[in-house]
């Protein structure tokens, strides 16, 4: 028995990353998956080598998470497959720079992957995971969206806003079943987290209760829980997984620091 046996996810941002683990770790527990991204090579790709290794249970589709028109492709997509059960907005790109050196339209355009993408994500999910009889709703933040960083001003203004629609979205949604949470990964070792791909990633989290990066299956499986009927009584809530970054900090001076 597999923990999504008979349910049809959509994730997004899914031809690398957090998205590609989650979608193996999904499909490995039963789910039939919708991929979408707008990296169609990569995404066609992790979704052929799912399919290999699992037969045929996911699918790659275009999904530029700003269009409308891509949104509707993505859940006739996964309406053929099944009734919708799952979405994972985990599509996000990070804009590193000073707030007073960020342009307008480096500012807008991480708002319109981000945040914009994140709504018209629960606004498409929202019919047909209604007529399936209810669904839940994995919004992927950031410890970014609990607390603050310099020169991340358009990023954390995203993922604190991801917050927002979440606790929105859980209360109207709620009655029909549509269960919304947000997920909040710490530092996690992908393109985004590790661009250089820096092999001593680890040594940039000594601090941290549990001292290492996170890696992809660390979140994919808070998702997969997050997405399954194990988590049946949880909603508008905000799930983390960052190795005890967000808890406080060590202070070398005081007892119990070695
Ligand atoms: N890596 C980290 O350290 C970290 C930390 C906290 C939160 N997160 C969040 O986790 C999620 C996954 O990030 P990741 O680490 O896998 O990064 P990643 O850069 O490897 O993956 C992001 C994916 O989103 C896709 N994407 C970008 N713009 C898109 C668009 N317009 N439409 C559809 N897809 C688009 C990219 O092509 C890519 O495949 C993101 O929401 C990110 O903000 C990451």
């Amino acid at each position: 028995m597999g923990r999504l046996d008979g349910k049809v996810a959509i994730i997004t941002g899914a031809a690398r990353g957090q998205g590609a683990c989650e979608a193996r770790l999904f499909a490995e527990e039963g789910a039939r998956v919708v991929l979408g991204d707008v990296l169609d090579d990569e995404g066609e790709a992790v979704a052929n080598e799912i399919n290999q290794a699992l037969g045929q249970c996911v699918t790659y589709c275009h999904l530029d998470v700003r269009s409308e028109a891509d949104w509707q492709s993505a859940v006739e997509r996964a309406g053929s497959m099944g009734p919708l059960n799952v979405l994972v907005n985990n599509a996000a790109i990070v804009h590193f720079s000073a707030l007073s050196q960020t342009s307008l339209d480096e500012y807008k355009r991480v708002v319109e992957i981000n945040q914009v993408g994140t709504f018209l994500g629960l606004r498409s999910a929202f019919e047909p995971m209604k007529a399936a009889g209810g669904g839940s709703i994995i919004n992927v933040s950031s410890i970014d969206g609990l607390q603050a960083k310099n020169g991340l001003v358009a990023y954390a203004s995203t993922k604190w806003a991801i917050r927002g629609l979440t606790k929105v979205a859980a209360i109207e949604y709620g009655r029909h079943g549509i269960r919304v949470n947000s997920l909040h990964p710490g530092g996690v070792d992908t393109i985004m987290g590790n661009p250089t791909g820096d092999p001593n990633v680890d040594e940039f989290y000594t601090q941290q209760p549990i001292p290492r990066c996170g890696q992809p299956i660390d979140i994919a499986r808070l998702a997969l829980f997050m997405a399954s009927d194990e988590c049946s009584y949880s909603t508008g809530s905000e799930f983390i997984a960052d190795g005890g970054w967000h808890c406080g900090a060590l202070i070398p001076t005081l007892p119990a620091s070695e």
